[in-house]
């Protein structure tokens, strides 16, 4: 047998997200609550004679003429040490759960390792940042600093400032829920892009609805920390309300939200830029018998636990 072993490739994690409370209105500077998924995004960088990204196959043309600049620009922050870099992921993609910032995310990670720098979250997330606005144009940052935090936040963007502040929420029972896929949707671009032209339009009527939900996120803040999963549920059905008010649920989320609270989900909304799909949370105290009962029944879903006490 060989016991000469070849060394070990350098890995980084990014993990997947879920917005418990307050998409797009933190586009606008009002309070987000997201979470990490178990699920995410792991790189895996390989010596080469230069710092260099693998292309899977799979994508278009504009994926990896988008991968390559964002890419290009979290190398440039890194120094560009001499690997290659590849990704492996378990993260359904392109629907709400955060792919680009978790990629983003790893990326950071596995490149800062190689470089021998500083693997801090705020590091990891100054890189993430630099590759996430290449993805998105204009995103508030909550999903790459859920990535890179690991933990349930509440999430601001500074006005006037691209960085945005979080603080970690802890709560003293454990926050699960269960994610559900209701079908493709377009990109997060799209959709968000559509809602500023609807809130440029009528900007008194829609920011009265943003403001509104930036209140139901603090309420929602309260209630993890107070451990009442009934107050954030019904929480999470408000601003499931508000969101389709603000024109972002479609048929398809609509079914996969009433079918959690048939359930017995203590709430349940859309995650993510929503639209014409996406992926819809169910918020239960016990979310094993619900993901059986799904898949069962052939719903594609996992269950993750955002936050609170974990068993051993
Ligand atoms: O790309 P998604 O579906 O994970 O949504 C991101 C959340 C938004 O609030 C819609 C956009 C943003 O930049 O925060």
């Amino acid at each position: 047998m060989n016991t000469k072993s070849e060394p070990e490739p350098l890995t980084g994690f990014g993990a997947g997200k879920v917005i418990l409370l307050g998409e797009h209105s933190v586009v606008y500077g009002y309070p987000a609550l997201a979470g990490p998924l178990s699920r995410g995004v792991t790189a895996r960088a390989e010596p080469a004679n230069k710092c260099q990204i693998h292309l899977p196959e799979a994508l278009t043309q504009e994926q990896r003429k988008v991968l390559k600049a964002a890419f290009g620009r979290a190398m440039e922050a890194c120094g560009a040490p001499g690997v290659k870099v590849s990704f492996d992921t378990n993260l359904p993609l392109s629907m709400g759960l955060g792919s680009s910032g978790a990629l983003s995310v790893a990326c950071a990670r596995v490149l800062l390792k190689a470089a021998g720098k500083s693997t801090k979250p705020a590091e990891v997330a100054r890189v993430a940042w630099e590759m996430e606005q290449e993805f998105h144009g204009t995103p508030s940052g909550v999903d790459h600093t859920t990535s890179a935090l690991e933990e349930l936040i509440i999430y601001r963007r500074k006005p006037g400032s691209e960085h945005g502040r979080a603080r970690v929420l802890e709560s003293p029972v454990p926050v699960r829920v269960v994610v559900v896929m209701a079908g493709p949707r377009s990109p997060t671009r799209t959709t968000v892009g559509a809602l500023r032209e609807r809130q440029a339009r009528w900007a008194e009527r829609y920011q009265r609805i943003f403001r509104e939900i930036g209140m139901l996120a603090n309420e929602g803040a309260e209630a993890v920390e107070e451990g009442d999963l009934e107050a954030l549920g019904d929480v999470m059905n408000v601003n499931h309300g508000l969101l389709a008010a603000l024109g972002l649920s479609s048929p398809s989320l609509e079914k996969k939200v009433h079918l959690l609270r048939d359930m017995g989900a203590l709430g349940a909304k859309l995650t993510g830029a929503g639209g014409d799909g996406g992926a819809v949370i169910g918020l239960f105290h016990d979310t094993a018998p619900v993901v059986y009962e799904l898949m069962r029944s052939g719903v594609d879903c996992f269950e993750s636990q955002l936050a609170g006490p974990r068993a051993e």
